[in-house]
């Protein structure tokens, strides 16, 4: 781990923005009183967000005071985590390369070599367009797909140095990339496909084996993940599906005992009382409701919302789908819509961890969020059509 400092060029000073302060006091009021440090992380990370990525030490001033702290305690998480920066980042990459062993003996060291190459000849310096950055990090929790970087939120895996050059160059370039493993594995599943655990005996009856649950079949797979991850041979990220080989055609595993197989479709399509509202049915969700949708934009014209923080060109796409395409219907949405909507969403805890409500209804009064902000700037390379 490199030692971390500040930046030793930094602002006079820091301040939250009004909207970002009102969200910074009712994170601090959900804890008990004499506990408002445990807000740290979120005040240091919105803080970080709205200053362009990287924390400013009047940044961390700015936190430690408003939660009682003394401003080294703060100093000390800022400098602990990698999740936070301490110098200015690239505007359309920071890459943070995980050097932790497994990634390492599967060629981080490359990786490492393309950034300097590419980028800069050291950690944390910017290019010479200003464009990108790059560091290297511990361990990033995609080992089974080693090596790979993270991109901002995003991990790029399995790669080459190849792949990772032709990843930069198509983001320098403003070509779209889709984040996930670089070659053709699909998620963490087994390069090439499952070699072992394909089946498994029926040990209660004695009967015909069963084919195991990760054997790569879209229905058992469905009900494993229990939610709609296929749609109509595409998850929701855009990945294609693999063709399955398997040879037999599965048996329902015991939790979809009693799931027709329309209604297994018809969670894939994401549909009104499908499998997941089933299973939702027997208390293995939370309660869902339809929230109110269109058959399409009012006027014709949907509202952006690639303007809200989390939503990029495939959500966007996916929510219209959905018939979702204006802030104020988001805005609407109590619990039980953001679970209906959260369920056929490929990130579930999206909703609420970016903060889409609470965005939506500013931006559905005609107001500007800072994001929004950074979206109309051009600033969000993910929120470009
Ligand atoms: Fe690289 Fe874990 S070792 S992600």
């Amino acid at each position: 781990m490199a030692v971390r400092r500040l930046h030793p060029e930094q602002p006079e000073s820091f301040a939250f923005t009004p909207a970002n302060r009102a969200w910074a006091e009712k994170v601090i009021a959900r804890y008990p009183e004499g506990r408002q440090a445990s807000a740290v992380i979120p005040l240091l990370w919105r803080a970080q967000e709205q200053h362009e990525g990287w924390l400013p030490e009047p940044a961390i001033r700015h936190v430690a005071d408003m939660l009682s702290m003394p401003h080294i305690r703060v100093l000390e998480v800022a400098t602990f985590y990698t999740m936070f920066q301490l110098a200015p980042l690239g505007k359309k990459a920071h890459v943070q390369v995980c050097g932790t062993t497994p990634c390492q003996l599967r060629g981080a060291e490359d990786l490492v070599r393309v950034c300097k190459a590419k980028i800069a000849a050291h950690a944390h310096e910017l290019s010479e367009d200003g464009d990108f950055s790059w560091e290297e990090v511990e361990c990033l929790g995609a080992c089974v797909n080693a090596p790979m970087v993270q991109i901002f939120k995003d991990t790029y895996e399995d790669l080459t140095p190849e792949s990772l050059e032709a990843l930069l160059d198509d983001i320098a370039a403003g070509r779209e990339v889709t984040p996930g493993p670089q070659t053709d594995r699909r998620f963490a599943m087994p390069e090439g496909g499952a070699t072992s655990l394909t089946e498994i005996a029926d040990t209660t009856t004695g009967g015909d084996p069963v084919p195991h649950v990760v054997d790569g079949a879209e229905a058992a797979s469905h009900v494993f993940a229990g939610e709609a991850i296929n749609a109509g041979g595409q998850d929701f990220d855009g990945v294609p599906a693999p063709q399955t080989t398997a040879k037999a055609a599965p048996k329902p595993v015991e939790k979809a005992k009693d799931v027709k197989p329309e209604a297994v479709e018809a969670a894939a399509a994401g549909a009104p009382g499908s499998v997941q509202s089933s299973l939702d049915l027997e208390g293995e969700g939370a309660p869902e409701s339809e929230p109110d949708l269109l058959k399409g934009p009012r006027g014709g014209k949907p509202d952006d919302l690639k303007q809200l923080k989390g939503v990029g060109p495939k959500l966007e796409g996916v929510l219209n789908d959905l018939g979702i395409y204006h802030f104020d219907q988001v805005a609407a949405w109590g619990p039980e819509e953001v679970a209906w909507v959260d369920a056929r969403l490929k990130f579930k805890g999206r909703i609420e961890r970016d903060g889409w409500i609470e965005q939506a209804r500013i931006l559905a009064e005609g107001g500007e969020t800072e994001f929004s902000q950074r979206v109309a700037d051009g600033d969000v390379p993910s929120s470009k059509a």
